[in-house]
């Protein structure tokens, strides 16, 4: 668009109580101008927090103020829009009639603008301007800065997603350049679509081996601060929330990922030969870097995503199961197992003529290895077995049960959906065939999980869903299919979900596992020595070694009532079979209370759950 001469009747026309664009444009240069360093303060200044807007120099009309310092860049930015297209019928012109870009119109959002807390982003292409200049070229030739004509262009492209929500993360993601930068001269330009063999994953070995500085203390005050929903209340007291092997809460780092994502990059992957495309892709491939480094993994080809573990184990069984398991097989799995690791075998089991064996647990919910072993036989073609209990907390020997069964000659899966946020997992040192999890338990969305497998079986394993990205070639006699991961990522994947999940696991290592699993486990030392001192009430699930999980009945009380009272005090808890009935039916119940922690409650949340049962059971002595 070619820049306006300065002779349009910017001002003298305008609605009543609307600035003109002069006005704004002197505030604007006036608001730069005060900056220390022009453009440059945009990546030094830290973020807003919620609610929390910047002073401005002046009161501007509050429908339409920008909402930081960075929103006014925004004014800069799309200083055309600003500008009347075209006169009106009506002699009046169509100037700031209609919102402008930049401006907030109501309350909502930062309307066209990036958020400060992308430090990454480079600032605006608007100069300092001179004393007495301005940032916006129509205004005149003369007070003109150095900027080109053609707007569109002046605006650099954000650069790929590298920080995000706290400036203390930055320095945890890797600045890679994109594949596309390194593409040859005779290239497309865009590296999937240069040959087939560009769907794979950048090698493993590019990853970055990053050991990110870390929290020497567990500042649990802090830790929560990263998290909005924890400054919720429910039935109006502060929300404690003790539902963490249900879902865990997102830290903003992770709310920030997506948002970004649909902000800036937002594409389907591997298929347009256009920027947003290649930004997509990287951003989901670089989520599969995050998720194989995060558990140990070989390679990122060991790596596919999923909507959950639930999905995970579906894949497995579906897939791998189907090829290997026949008439007279053995699947073992524990009493511990939630529904997913269980229903899916029985499928497979009704399928095939294969069965079922089940190692049984101890009184304290710990699974008897003896018991396991004498299970183990030349049959047995799998072992599937959960990291940690969702209802229990028992923290099984996975390492020791992958072993006997490799011992064996079967397989064997392990269900980290309760582990991956409380403990390190190393797939190769645990020497899993398979490792699953899904993502909204470890801090992530819901909506994205993850298969491991060990590069050789997922080879070897037949396709699952098909569709479009998991072929290389199609006719109406045959599709040939892409070696793993593509080849079980039929559709359009969870692609924003996949860069949540990689901001999430950028924080927990932030955070430190080891520091996390450290606070958690004296956390539930003092919750249950706490929950031992209600009377009536039994703990369910007192294995040694335990993570995060408090399983309980209450004497006088059903589940479903404590679950309530708990509800009235602000106290989120699951009351119920947890999806594991066969474990709650080893300790002669249908249903329990089960508060389940995480690293960002607290010893004062632990008491005000104590002191309430306490409360109840007064009420209900028997
Ligand atoms: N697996 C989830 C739980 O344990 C839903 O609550």
């Amino acid at each position: 668009m070619a820049a306006p001469t300065p002779s349009l009747p910017l001002s003298p026309e305008l609605p009543v109580g609307l600035p003109d664009a002069l006005e704004i444009a002197r505030w604007a240069g006036e608001l730069f101008n005060a900056l220390p360093n022009g453009a440059q303060h945009q990546a030094a200044t830290p973020p807003d927090p919620p609610g929390v807007t910047t002073p401005l120099p002046h009161q501007l009309p509050s429908n339409i103020a920008p909402e930081s310092a960075q929103s006014a860049q925004a004014i800069a930015a799309a200083a055309p829009a600003l500008v009347p297209d075209a006169q009106a019928g009506n002699g009046v012109p169509d100037l700031l009639a209609t919102r402008p870009h930049g401006f907030v119109g109501s309350r909502g959002g930062h309307a066209q603008s990036v958020p400060q807390t992308y430090a990454s982003v480079p600032p605006l292409d608007v100069s300092v301007p001179s004393a007495g200049g301005s940032p916006f070229y129509f205004l005149s030739e003369a007070q003109a800065p150095a900027v080109p004509a053609a707007a569109p262009d002046r605006i650099p492209s954000p650069a790929p997603y590298s920080a995000f929500g706290l400036d203390d993360l930055a320095g945890l993601i890797p600045a890679e350049p994109r594949a596309v930068d390194a593409a040859p001269a005779n290239a497309s330009g865009f590296y999937f679509l240069d040959g087939l063999s560009d769907l794979d994953a950048p090698a493993f070995a590019d990853v970055p081996k990053q050991e990110p500085e870390r929290r020497t203390v567990f500042d649990v005050d802090s830790v929560r601060r990263d998290f909005p929903i924890l400054a919720e209340r429910a039935n109006g007291r502060p929300l404690v929330w003790f539902d963490n092997a249900a879902t865990t809460h997102k830290p903003q780092a992770v709310i920030d990922r997506l948002a970004y994502f649909y902000a800036h990059e937002n594409s389907n992957i591997h298929r347009a030969a256009h920027e947003l495309a290649a930004r997509a892709t990287d951003a989901y491939e670089d989520a599969r870097k995050k998720v194989a480094r995060f558990i140990g993994a070989g390679s990122t080809d060991e790596i596919i995503f999923v909507r959950g573990t639930t999905e995970a184990i579906n894949l497995i069984a579906k897939t791998w199961g189907k090829k290997n398991i026949g008439a007279g097989d053995e699947i073992i799995v524990s009493h511990l197992e939630h529904h997913a690791n269980i229903v899916p075998w029985l499928q497979l089991v009704q399928e095939t003529g294969a069965k079922l064996r089940v190692i049984p647990v101890d009184e304290s919910g710990q699974v008897l290895l003896g018991e396991y072993q004498r299970l183990l036989s030349p049959r047995t073609k799998l072992v599937s077995v959960t990291q940690v209990s969702n209802a229990l907390g028992t923290v099984v020997p996975v390492k020791e049960i992958v072993e006997l069964a490799h011992r064996a000659g079967a397989k064997a899966l392990v269900d980290g959906a309760q582990s991956v946020s409380h403990m390190r997992v190393d797939v190769q040192a645990l020497d899993a065939d398979f490792f699953v999890f899904s993502g909204h338990k470890v801090f992530a969305p819901t909506g994205i999980g993850i298969v491991y497998g060990k590069r050789a079986i997922l080879e070897d394993m037949p396709a699952w869903q098909g569709g479009g990205n998991m072929i290389t070639d199609v006719t109406f006699e045959r599709a040939l299919f892409h070696g793993p991961p593509a080849r079980f990522e039929a559709g359009t994947g969870n692609i924003a979900d996949a860069a949540g999940l990689g901001a999430a696991i950028d924080y927990v290592e932030r955070l430190g596992i080891e520091n996390i699993a450290a606070y958690e486990h004296e956390l539930l030392d003092y919750a249950t020595g706490l929950l031992r001192n209600v009377s009536g009430l039994r703990l369910i699930g007192t294995a040694a070694d335990k993570a995060s999980v408090l399983s309980f009945v209450l004497s006088g009380y059903t589940p479903e009532e404590v679950g309530k009272a708990l509800n009235e005090e602000g106290i989120a808890v699951r009351a119920g079979h947890h999806c594991a009935q066969p474990i709650l039916r080893r300790f002669g119940v249908e249903a329990s209370v089960r508060a389940s922690l995480a690293f960002y409650n607290t010893r004062a949340e632990v008491e005000l759950l104590a002191s309430v049962l306490q409360r109840l059971r007064a009420a209900r002595p028997l």
